[in-house]
């Protein structure tokens, strides 16, 4: 059995503690907000003990696994402390830090405690998410030359999404911070073993006031690769959030409409290097299906009459769309960590994506990158991460 502890009683906080509450191999014993109204409500729901401060939750209780979820500029607090006090395992909310000396605080915590910390981010164990990375990955649309994401929130999100607190909760923060996070995280994900190492940013504050409007990047990838990447949170939208991606590989592309809006639909469609066998194409098909993707194979035969013809010579191009579009379960990388945890294989290297859980190394990297837009932005020049560093 896993005891486990929540620290943030809030949106995500109340989402940990319910999705976790339901196993039977582990139980949430104690929920900490500075708001004890909050801590106390969500406490009542799974049975657990309610605190106003994470010092005095860890005195009364020894958790194997802390799970913090305060606001993106109040991560460090909670998590230096569950270090401490000797937590074996941490599960962080993204981002790992809203600056540098928060994010290379933790880091160094960690390196010295060797607690394992994990960041919650949630996009890598959604199914379309993991048929990308394997796509990029094995080079089924070849080396990755452009890539174009936009994460984009509802402006009810900077204003009234944390009721009355909104403005001070969006005002510690930034759309770099709450979305590219996300963001910049999957770059790296998708493009690994790729580093990023020059960013190129503005940003526009005229709406709002009290945070950036939104921020625009062009990140600068080691190995030439450009991404641009761009998130707001002013849209005047039905939609709560929009999510599209895009890469343009030297032999083929992919195009992922994630959280679609404005007409258009969900979709994911690659359109693969002519290298790519019709056996290539039914394996990959059936690995990706065991995690959830469930994608058809589409041979293309081109317009009639098209005098372009097929672009791959005597071999038709093949490609690969999904059928159906699941979100997936939007806590299934809390299930994974305290499924290593209880394993006893906290860095196992299979889990349901590709690659191991994120850490806090891809949490230092997202936040050198995060601060790096921010910086370049302000400066009206480009950042080189090294500089950083
Ligand atoms: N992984 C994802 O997909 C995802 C999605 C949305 C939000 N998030 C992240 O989750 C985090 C929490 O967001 P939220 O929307 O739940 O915020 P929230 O404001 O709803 O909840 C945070 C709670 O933490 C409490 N708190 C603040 N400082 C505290 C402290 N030192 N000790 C104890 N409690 C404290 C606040 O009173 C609040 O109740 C953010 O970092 C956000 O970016 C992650």
């Amino acid at each position: 059995m896993l005891w486990i502890s929540v620290v943030g009683a809030g949106i995500l906080g109340t989402a940990h503690a319910l999705a976790l509450s339901k196993r039977t191999d582990a139980a949430v014993v104690a929920i900490c907000d500075l708001r004890l109204d909050a801590a106390r409500a969500l406490a009542m729901q799974v049975g657990a003990q309610a605190f106003s401060s994470v010092d005095e939750m860890l005195s009364h209780h020894a958790p194997d696994l802390v799970v913090v979820a305060t606001p993106d500029a109040q991560h460090l607090q909670p998590t230096l402390c569950a270090i401490d006090s000797g937590v074996p395992n941490i599960l962080q909310e993204k981002p790992l830090a809203t600056n540098l000396t928060d994010a290379r605080a933790i880091h160094e915590a960690v390196e010295r405690s060797g607690v394992h910390l994990y960041v919650n981010y949630a996009n890598r164990t959604a199914p379309l998410d993991i048929a990308t990375c394997h796509t990029i990955r094995e080079g089924l649309i070849g080396p990755i030359v452009y890539g174009d994401i936009r994460l984009d929130d509802n402006i009810s999100v900077p204003t009234a999404l944390w009721g009355a607190r909104s403005r001070d909760w969006a005002g510690a923060s930034s759309p770099a911070h709450f979305l590219l996070s996300h963001v910049v995280d999957l770059v790296r994900w998708y493009l690994h073993p790729a580093e990023i190492t020059e960013v190129y940013a503005l940003k526009q504050q005229r709406v709002l006031g009290y945070t950036p409007d939104l921020y625009d990047a062009y990140l600068l990838l080691d190995t030439g690769a450009r991404v641009r990447i761009k998130a707001e949170w002013i849209r005047h939208m039905d939609e709560l959030v929009e999510f599209y991606l895009s890469f343009s590989g030297a032999e083929g592309t992919l195009i992922y409409n994630k959280l679609p809006g404005f007409g258009t639909r969900s979709g994911w469609r690659a359109n693969l290097s002519p290298t790519v066998t019709m056996e290539q194409l039914l394996a990959h098909q059936q690995l990706l299906a065991r995690s959830g993707a469930h994608l058809r194979g589409v041979v293309d035969r081109g317009a009639p009459g098209d005098p372009h013809g097929p672009a791959c010579g005597d071999r038709l191009p093949l490609a690969l769309e999904a059928y159906d579009h699941p979100i997936g379960d939007p806590m299934a990388l809390t299930h994974s960590v305290v499924d290593a945890i209880l394993a006893g294989d906290p860095h196992p290297e299979s889990w349901r994506g590709p690659g191991p859980l994120p850490n806090h190394v891809d949490g230092l990297k997202q936040s050198l990158t995060v601060a790096a837009i921010v910086l370049s932005a302000e400066k009206g020049q480009p950042v080189t991460l090294s500089d950083l560093a």
